[in-house]
């Protein structure tokens, strides 16, 4: 049985004050360790984010790190950053950094490298964009995506993966992919990670399905099969609707 794992990505929203307040408001309302909880907040939150969640079950992750450990990388985070910062996790590839900010497949891959070599565990994001899905390549760009994302990472490296799946169409958007469409993609992700990397390691990876998850739709998608957990954006932002959605992974 795969633990259920949700994670809330604040993106650029939160003030201090609100992030504080949200995070303590989290980790009040997380007991008990049934399901996995991590926050995502912006850089310039993270270590009192993490002070926030000490010692409650709840862990940080960042939104994005650079693949270098340190340099002359204006604006860029490195993985031994974050973890310093007090992270565990690091989003990387998520669909408004790929589309919205052009991030290509080969920066990713490095991202993904560097930071599980750090000892991050990333959550990479992969989906398709609707024009893609009504052409029929869904599963095709998804593939791509994650051959391309994770080629060349050790076998230990892929075991502390979490795979997120995010129709792009889905994001922000308010249309969250039927329970039956992310179910379909998640398991063809599953069967591909059998034949790349073995059984043992399809069965022990963590599928979340991201894109307008709510409180009112969370406990019908995390009830298909091969759906492990949900990657939240705009529900994550307060805590009665992020907490709403992590009592229906239980
Ligand atoms: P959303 O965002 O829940 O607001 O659709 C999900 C995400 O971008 O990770």
């Amino acid at each position: 049985m795969r633990k259920k794992f949700i994670a809330g990505n604040w993106k650029m929203y939160t003030t201090a004050a609100a992030a504080k307040a949200l995070a303590e408001g989290v980790a009040k309302g997380v007991t008990g360790n049934a399901v996995t909880v991590a926050v995502c907040p912006p850089y310039p939150w993270l270590g009192l984010v993490a002070d926030a969640v000490k010692g409650s079950g709840v862990a940080v992750g960042g939104q994005n790190c650079h693949h270098a450990a340190e340099g002359a990388y204006t604006g860029e985070v490195s993985p031994q950053m974050l973890l310093d910062a007090g992270c565990q996790y690091v989003i990387v590839g998520h669909s408004e950094r790929r589309h919205g900010l052009g991030e290509p497949d080969r920066f990713l891959n490095l991202k993904a490298k560097a930071a599980t070599a750090a000892g991050l565990k990333v959550i990479f994001c992969v989906g398709e964009l609707l024009a893609e899905r009504e052409a029929g390549l869904t599963e095709d760009v998804i593939w791509f995506q994650v051959a391309a994302g994770l080629n060349g990472l050790s076998a230990d490296a892929v075991s502390k993966l979490v795979i997120a799946y995010e129709p792009v169409w889905a994001i922000g958007t308010g249309k969250v992919a039927s329970p039956a469409q992310a179910q379909e993609v998640h398991a063809f992700i599953r069967k591909g990670f059998a034949r790349q990397y073995g059984d043992a390691a399809a069965g022990a990876l963590a599928i979340l399905y991201g894109g307008s998850v709510k409180p009112d739709n969370a406990a019908e998608i995390l009830r298909q099969p091969d759906v492990d957990g949900a990657l939240v954006g705009g529900a994550s932002l307060k805590v009665d609707s992020f907490l709403g959605i992590v009592r229906a992974a239980v």
